[in-house]
């Protein structure tokens, strides 16, 4: 949780000048001790705030906290009235695992959970996904079906709609890669992560889980295992709103979702194939310790990966991790 006391520095901060301690102390009503010692915890999280001798204070980027009211100020009439319980945490091992068990106590569909920063954040396939404080966005919905067979390339279409998300933005260039990491010049901007909680009363809970770089400071970056992208970097979106792109991102997941038992993938494939970056291209697919290189030739109803091989078949494949040849040493 985020004291009140450090949201109103991190705002005062964010305006985008120095603040002398004095300043800071007069406005958040505390003892200049005060200010350094919340100084001192919001740096602890990773925020890059310099102490200019003489001068004061500065951020080095401003932050926009993720605030419910401004989220909830964004949705349609269709998405408000889908949105169950709103959290926003400070920070969390997962978003994920914290929804995960809120469903097991209940929690319904439409439920929605955000953090400011993961411990933990989890990627496909067992990776670690970067989740520093405040410069992303962290979040995980859940909804629930009467059968997982209706969840069959559920993964597929959010990475369709939050493409479509993206570029309605200003994020023209965004795309996907297969099965659904969100890109922009080849470069990752975001992915999605769905997990199965269990099934209760014949109904599986179905956590989405979306990451979405926005910002990210230099030393993140340099942890991130693969070219990376964030939306600050985007000429067309600069000076936009996590909460805006947050009330975005639910104003389309949420009918979605709540149609997705009846529609299916087959609503989302053409718009997907049309946002895939690498349709034709010669790539590696790469699945535990194998390696199957071939042309890229489209996905299946399902949402499963078709891939030509040198030999003239075309298979087709669940998982795996796509790396173009010619960008493999
Ligand atoms: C991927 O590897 O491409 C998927 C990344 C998904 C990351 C998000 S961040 C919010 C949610 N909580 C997690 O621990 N993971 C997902």
């Amino acid at each position: 949780m985020l004291s009140e006391r450090n949201r109103q520095l991190i705002r005062a901060l964010s305006e985008g000048r120095a603040c002398s301690g004095n300043e800071l102390a007069e406005r958040l009503g505390i003892s200049r001790a005060g200010v350094w010692k919340a100084v001192r915890q919001l740096q602890a999280l990773g925020m890059e705030i310099h102490a200019v001798p003489g001068v004061g204070y500065r951020l080095e980027h401003p932050i926009e906290l993720l605030e419910a009211e401004a989220i909830q100020g964004g949705l349609t009439g269709e998405a408000a009235a889908r949105l169950r319980d709103l959290h926003i945490h400070a920070v969390v091992e997962s978003t994920n695992t914290s929804l995960r068990d809120a469903a097991r106590t209940g929690a319904a569909s439409g439920s929605l959970c955000l953090a400011e920063m993961q411990t933990s954040g989890r990627g496909r396939l067992g990776r670690r996904w970067q989740s520093p404080f405040a410069g992303n966005v962290y979040m995980s919905l859940l909804w629930h079906f009467s059968s997982p067979a209706l969840l069959e390339g559920l993964s597929l279409a959010i990475g369709a709609l939050l493409v479509r998300v993206l570029r309605a933005a200003g994020a023209e260039g965004a795309a996907l890669k297969w099965p659904n990491d969100i890109q922009w010049n080849e470069r990752k901007l975001g992915g999605v992560l769905i997990e199965l909680s269990g099934e209760i009363n014949g109904q599986c809970a179905v956590i989405v889980g979306i990451g979405l770089n926005c910002f990210i400071p230099s030393r993140s970056m340099a942890e991130i295992d693969q070219p990376a992208a964030a939306l600050h970097q985007i000429r067309a979106i600069r000076g936009f709103s996590r909460n805006r792109l947050v009330a975005d991102l639910l104003n389309a997941l949420l009918p979605a979702l709540a149609d997705y038992e009846t529609e299916g993938l087959a609503a989302y494939l053409e718009e997907w194939q049309s946002y895939h970056a690498y349709h034709g291209r010669a790539v590696r697919l790469e699945r535990g310790g194998d390696v199957i290189e071939g042309t890229i030739a489209g996905v299946t109803a399902s949402g499963m990966l078709l891939l030509d091989g040198q030999d003239g078949v075309r298979r087709e494949f669940s998982s795996g991790d796509i790396r173009l040849r010619a960008a493999v040493p």
